[in-house]
């Protein structure tokens, strides 16, 4: 049997004071917004860089960045003739980094393609490498003030209470609920202020462990409010489990340089630097896997050279517990020319002040900071092999 179409959600119009609640928000919104760099500026390159950082970070963080990262690249030019390299340097600690990569993509696309102006449809804009349709509805409506819905987790949370939905944010049926209701709500003319109102009520009021119900300026119009059910709403989807994973990897320091490699494209954390490593087998010592690994990724055979650190680190459901070693290299091996490239795409002896130009995976970048200020660090470096 064909599957019969969804049905459309039912419209709240009749049911909930529409008006209402875009007045109250509306006002709320204009007493209680956030100065945040890229509103008092609203440049589509600025409202575009801060939709992608916020993605999967804290405003706080993400305002950070932001600022450091239009420091140097000023406009859609200067990012576009970047270095990949520079471009994850400057997003090393904000993680995901395929929205720095995307970035870059966009910015080359936005040239190469757009003339260097950042488009002005809700289409082009959803073309660029990395945009979603959140995206895409965010940077349109607070950049343009173009009449489309950006309906993000914030968004969902605070949707999923007003209307007091009994099912999980995660089900399709209730996505095309919440983004119905989203463009329902939506001010035509206004939803610059609109959007941002709803996702700054989401991050202040609206919170999702504690929601401020006494504080909150759409109370009256809250159905989850009203039935006694804001603490059982969102209604969550059960938790993917946590798994927990212990690595070990090497800082082969040899003539007085440090041995890094780049990631592959195809792996996780593509394109970053990291200290040859992997997984401890069962029955191995951290030691043993670090000698290991370094063996099966680079050909080289190295010993152990002391403990640096323990570094702990999370990588979506991963906790990674990475246990890091000085070593050096057994005679009769010559680093620079014997190295092979088994899990990477290229490989560098660098002195240690270089190895800041580039960017590391949280945990490799937590260790390489103990590795700078290590007193045994100069003398490896000014020791034979
Ligand atoms: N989160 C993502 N985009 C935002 C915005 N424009 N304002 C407030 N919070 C946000």
């Amino acid at each position: 049997m064909p599957k019969a179409p969804a049905k459309a959600p039912a419209p709240l119009a009749g049911a909930f004071d529409i008006e209402g609640f875009r007045t109250d928000l509306l006002n709320w919104f204009a007493s209680c917004a956030r100065d945040l760099p890229w509103r008092r500026t609203l440049e589509p390159y600025h409202v575009w860089l801060s939709e992608i950082m916020l993605q999967q970070t804290q405003m706080d963080r993400a305002v950070q960045y932001f600022q450091r990262f239009i420091l140097r690249f000023p406009d859609m030019a200067s990012l576009a003739a970047a270095h990949e390299d520079e471009v994850l340097k400057l997003w090393e600690g904000l993680g995901y980094y395929s929205r720095a990569k995307n970035l870059l993509r966009a910015a080359r696309v936005v040239m190469s393609g757009h003339g260097g102006e950042f488009p002005t449809t809700f289409e082009a804009v959803r073309a660029l490498p990395g945009v979603g349709p959140y995206t895409a509805g965010a940077v349109m409506s607070v950049a343009y003030n173009d009449t489309r819905p950006a309906v993000d987790a914030n968004v969902e949370r605070v949707l999923s209470r007003l209307l007091d939905i009994d099912r999980p944010v995660s089900e399709p049926e209730v996505k095309r609920r919440i983004l119905a209701a989203a463009r329902e709500l939506l001010p035509p003319g206004q939803a610059r202020a609109f959007n941002q109102g709803l996702m700054e009520f989401g991050a202040l009021v609206c919170a999702p462990r504690k929601p401020d119900c006494l504080r909150c300026p759409v109370t009256r119009h809250c159905l989850a409010k009203a039935s006694g059910t804001v603490a059982q709403r969102p209604v969550l989807s059960p938790k993917p489990s946590i798994i927990r994973v212990d690595m070990a990897c090497g800082v082969l320091v040899t003539g007085g340089l440090v041995f890094i490699q780049k990631r592959r494209a195809d792996d996780v954390w593509p394109g970053l630097w990291e200290f040859p490593g992997g997984v401890i087998e069962p029955g191995e010592t951290p030691e043993q896997a670090m000698v290991r690994e370094f063996s099966e990724e680079t050909g080289l055979r190295v010993r152990p050279a002391g403990k640096i650190a323990v570094v702990r680190s999370s990588y979506t459901r991963y906790r990674i517990t990475l246990h890091g070693y000085f070593c050096q290299a057994e005679p009769g091996q010559n680093p620079q020319q014997d190295h092979q490239l088994h899990e990477a795409e290229e490989a560098r002896l660098l002195p240690p002040p270089q190895l800041k130009v580039f960017a590391f995976p949280s945990g490799h970048a937590r260790l390489l900071s103990r590795v700078l200020t290590d007193v045994r660090l100069e003398g490896l470096l000014n020791s034979p092999d």
